[in-house]
């Protein structure tokens, strides 16, 4: 458990600069950017989207930080990887084998890699040859039951001298529901020298520090979850000091999206940062009495000023009323899955 390591794992959309930053002040012990298009980086003009260019940033107060490619094109993975080691901000290059979105498996990238164990490994040959950065892979088990070709992959991984290896248990038709297969991450960490890391469904920091146990990984890679909790990092780390797990009641919860807005409008347009805000208010934000009037105000909002008027405001009515803790009832009953 000492050297175990808690990861922010990649979330297209989501782990950006500003967003990783919160999560690495929470503790996370390292992040992967979310996925870049292989193709995109390679004909890259010179000036890059603000999309672009906030996956790409690295702020002051990183941690150990990981570019994630994805692509099958080996030798555009390998000019890919040319690049992202020229910019010089990166630890690590991580190969994407685990999206199983349509439109990406249908390209033969991501997860399809899977159903092609050859071409998986010409990927992962041309990138490692391209770099003198650690290379990483991040995999789901298989393509489905019948095509479980993770224990294969990562062999090769080992053989190839990769740092570490992620893997979300769960195969690609499984999507992001079902079952996580723990034995089989066990089985595969066992089997190599590398670190394995394990991913897949973990709701809060008791069950990741379970999940770690379980699967006897170096460490775990947190999606979702972090999304709702970024203090999640926090929280593990306490619970293994044997220490109690604070509630993160308003006052905490809207300096952080105050933060974040403050950050992610350092990298994008203004009203588009703030719009993206919604989307975390809505995770962050439930639980606090008023927070579904605020939710829809923020629909108006579209200054970085407007936005932390409105907090400011919900913030202060709260503690004037004592009203600041987080109630479990106002949850809404939803989950992320769907995101
Ligand atoms: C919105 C969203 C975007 C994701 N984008 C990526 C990505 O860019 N690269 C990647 O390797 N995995 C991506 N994933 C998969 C996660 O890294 C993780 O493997 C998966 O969500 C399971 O972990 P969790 O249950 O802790 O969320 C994404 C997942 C979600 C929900």
């Amino acid at each position: 458990m000492e050297n175990a390591k808690f990861l922010l794992a990649p979330m297209d959309g989501m782990t950006r600069a500003s967003f990783r930053l919160i999560c690495f002040e929470y503790g996370a012990d390292g992040a992967t950017t979310e996925m870049i298009q292989s193709l995109a980086l390679g004909r890259a003009k010179k000036r890059l989207s603000p999309t672009f260019a906030e996956t790409m940033a690295r702020l002051p107060g990183e941690g150990a930080l990981a570019a994630q490619l994805i692509g099958s094109v080996p030798e555009m993975m390998a000019e890919s990887a040319r690049r992202l080691t020229a910019m010089g901000r990166f630890d690590a290059i991580d190969i994407n084998m685990g999206c199983p979105a349509r439109k990406v498996v249908g390209s033969g990238n991501g997860s399809a890699l899977l159903k092609d164990p050859e071409r998986a490994i010409e990927v992962m040959e041309a990138v490692k040859s391209a770099t003198d950065l650690p290379v990483q892979l991040k995999l789901r088990l298989g393509w489905d039951d019948e095509h479980i070709t993770a224990p294969r992959l990562v062999h090769a991984a080992e053989a190839l001298g990769f740092s570490g290896v992620t893997i979300h248990g769960r195969t690609r038709m499984q999507m992001y529901r079902g079952p996580v297969n723990v034995e089989a991450i066990r089985q595969i960490a066992r089997s190599v020298s590398i670190p394995v890391y394990a991913n897949g469904g973990v709701t809060g920091a008791r069950d990741a520090l379970e999940f770690l146990r379980e699967t006897g990984a170096a460490g775990v890679a947190i999606g979702r979850a972090a999304l709702k909790a970024p203090w999640i990092f926090d929280d593990i780390k306490r619970l293994a000091r044997g220490e109690a797990v604070p509630e993160r009641q308003a006052p905490e919860r809207v300096a952080l999206v105050k933060r974040l807005a403050k950050l992610a409008c350092g990298h994008r347009p203004e009203k588009v940062a703030v719009s993206e805000m919604r989307k975390f208010c809505g995770w962050l934000l439930p639980g606090l009495t008023g927070a579904g009037e605020v939710l829809a105000q923020l629909n108006d909002v579209t200054t970085l000023d407007g936005f932390n008027r409105l907090m400011d405001l919900w913030l202060n009515g709260l503690i004037r009323t004592g009203d600041i803790h987080i109630h479990p009832e106002l949850m809404p009953v939803e989950t992320l899955d769907t995101v």
